[in-house]
């Protein structure tokens, strides 16, 4: 089933720059998404627009078959900061992401989480005394705390090391795995989004597009270093590729009779 539409959705900001252009996907329940795309090219936009924190100048966003409208409980999200309250402890940080719970369902919530990412012991602590990654673990578990129908990740590893990477990677499958929100995740990684996505949506910039879907067909846990992976990691460079030359392509020219013709 259809969980998250987003169709022929196009972003005008206020100072003329078209952002989006007609750009539709769609996420069944529980499948993890990915979009790469180059710098520019409308990723954040996209997610802002999903999330109900900003408004396309035309299309529609539907959970569930139903339009939103500004922001939707069931959607959260974690972005390339941890954006932690400072002066909230990390057991208050991720039990601000359950506020609409009960307060016994929240600690108990928060205190399993808080075991999950490997900070049982920390709630006490406040933010600034917490490592870049134990901070994103902090901020993914703030996310998940409400079990969403829909998480909206941008770019939430590329500030962190290779190694922290790979063990949040493991984090996310499993809370996943667990939880079954449907996933859409921003990044530059072509192997994180392989490791990751049931399918990847790649953009093209000025405005952006999306320029084609590769559906990397493994299963799961995936091996990073089976001759597999490398053919999907492959696949999705490749349409990377094709989506960089689209780019230079001359503008089509019209025929007599009115079509588009390309040269
Ligand atoms: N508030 C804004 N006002 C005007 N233009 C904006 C605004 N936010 C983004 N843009 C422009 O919209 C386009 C898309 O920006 P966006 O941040 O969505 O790209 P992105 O794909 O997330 O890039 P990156 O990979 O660098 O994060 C860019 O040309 C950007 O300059
Ligand atoms: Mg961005």
């Amino acid at each position: 089933m259809t969980h998250l539409a987003v169709q022929h959705v196009s972003k005008f900001y206020a100072n003329g720059t078209q952002a989006l252009a007609d750009v539709s996907l769609h996420a069944g329940e529980g499948e993890i998404l990915a979009v790469v795309g180059s710098s520019g090219c409308g990723k954040t936009t996209l997610l802002r627009l999903i999330a109900g924190l900003d408004q396309s100048s035309a299309g529609a966003i539907a959970v569930g078959g139903q339009v939103m409208h500004g922001t939707h409980p069931t959607i959260s999200a974690v972005f390339q900061e941890p954006r932690l309250l400072a002066w909230l402890t990390v057991a208050g940080n991720i039990g601000f992401g359950g506020r609409r719970l009960k307060p016994a369902e929240r600690d108990a919530r928060t205190e399993a989480l808080l075991g999950r990412i490997g900070l049982a012991g920390y709630g006490k602590r406040l933010p600034k005394d917490l490592s870049g990654g134990q901070q994103q673990r902090v901020s993914i578990a703030r996310a998940l705390i409400g079990h969403p129908g829909i998480l909206l990740l941008d770019e939430p590893f590329s500030a962190l090391d290779p190694f922290t990477r790979a063990s949040l990677h493991d984090l996310l499958l499993g809370l996943w795995q667990e939880l079954k929100p449907t996933v859409v995740i921003v990044t530059h990684d072509v192997e994180e989004a392989v490791f990751l996505a049931d399918r990847v949506v790649v953009m093209r910039p000025r405005p952006g597009r999306v320029s084609e879907t590769i559906t990397p067909r493994l299963s799961r846990p995936r091996d990073k270093l089976s001759p597999l992976f490398d053919a999907a990691k492959r696949r999705v460079m490749q349409a990377i590729d094709r989506s960089l030359s689209e780019e230079h392509r001359p503008p089509p020219r019209q025929a007599a009779d009115g079509s588009s013709l390309w040269w």
